[in-house]
């Protein structure tokens, strides 16, 4: 890893300004539909608590219905507002599908997608339902599919809200320096045993950046606004790939959960972000730049056709 870019990563692990934008920014949401993959735990439940707080209308989707009504009622009793469950499996794309059927029954517009939702470091032998590497199914071709699905709902909030926009904020990580895109490893064959399983994490995390910046592309003049996300508090999964100097200091820089979803909160609800098509977003709260290829839009362009292809979506 490159002096210059371990001085930008040391930068994200251990920011030296505070974020200048707190959850108590978050503009009133009334009357605004969010919904949050993978909402039952860690920052995606604090995600949830903060929109619920400011009164959106919140879809919480996740796969396990008894821990997902758990939270619910956790984060009534803090919030006093009641989040809406959505069943969704993102490593089963018929269930993906019945997901986005179904909210699609139940409301015409989506403000606010957050694909927050992640697996990292499952045993490197697990699958999707469809195949997939379960990194690669979960993190990469599940959202898609989702945001896929949801795009109708999208598109009718853009049209309808006064600055003419929906957003889609998307959860990579800082493991999106540590590897590119390995075409070959989608599936259990040919080449995936050739990437550890955290390299299959840090390759989907990559994937997600290059993901949100090819949704915005195609979908920018729409009124779409997809940015991806360093949430920040990954310090753990990156140890490994360190010297032994910055893992010494990272080791000192661990943030809470609660702080871990203020970078999509920003990104999903504040009017700063309003133009932000394509942006990358690094603790905290400002715009960055990840990898270079996550900028190529050729490598988005075969990105896209590929999850096509896999899907039929
Ligand atoms: C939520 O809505 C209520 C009632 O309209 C309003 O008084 C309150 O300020 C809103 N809360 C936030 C955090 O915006």
């Amino acid at each position: 890893m490159g002096q210059v870019l371990s001085l930008s990563l040391l930068s994200q692990l251990y920011p030296i300004h505070a974020s200048h934008f707190t959850v108590n920014d978050i503009p009133d949401l009334t009357g605004r539909v969010v919904l949050v993959t993978g909402g039952s735990a860690g920052i995606g439940k604090e995600t949830v608590a903060a929109l619920l707080a400011h009164n959106a209308t919140v879809y919480l989707a996740a796969r396990s219905p008894a821990k997902a009504h758990a939270a619910i009622r956790e984060l009534k009793e803090r919030t006093g507002r009641e989040a809406v469950f959505l069943e969704l499996d993102l490593a089963d794309l018929a269930s993906v599908k019945r997901a986005a059927e179904e909210f699609l029954e139940k409301e015409k517009e989506l403000h606010v997608l957050f694909n927050n939702a992640g697996v990292m470091f499952p045993p490197h032998n697990q699958l999707t339902k469809d195949g997939f590497d379960l990194q690669w199914g979960t993190n990469v071709v599940g959202h898609y599919a989702l945001t896929k699905g949801l795009l109708p709902a999208l598109l009718a909030a853009a049209q309808s809200s006064p600055d003419g926009k929906a957003r889609v904020v998307t959860t990579s990580s800082m493991a999106a320096y540590l590897n590119t895109i390995h075409w070959d490893t989608f599936r259990a064959r040919p080449g995936r045993d050739k990437l550890t399983r955290y390299a299959l994490y840090e390759q989907s995390k990559h994937a997600n950046v290059v993901f949100a910046r090819e949704l915005g592309r195609r979908y920018g003049h729409q009124g779409i606004v997809s940015m991806s996300v360093n949430p920040g508090n990954i310090v753990s999964e990156l140890q490994r790939h360190m010297n032994p100097v910055l893992r010494w200091i990272a080791h000192r820089f661990i943030y809470p959960t609660p702080y871990g979803a203020l970078n999509q909160l920003w990104a999903g609800t504040s009017p700063e972000t309003a133009d932000f098509n394509g942006k990358f977003i690094i603790p905290w709260t400002r715009a960055g730049e990840c990898r270079r290829e996550t900028n190529d839009p050729e490598i988005g362009r075969r990105l896209w056709a590929q999850l096509e292809e896999d899907t039929h979506v």
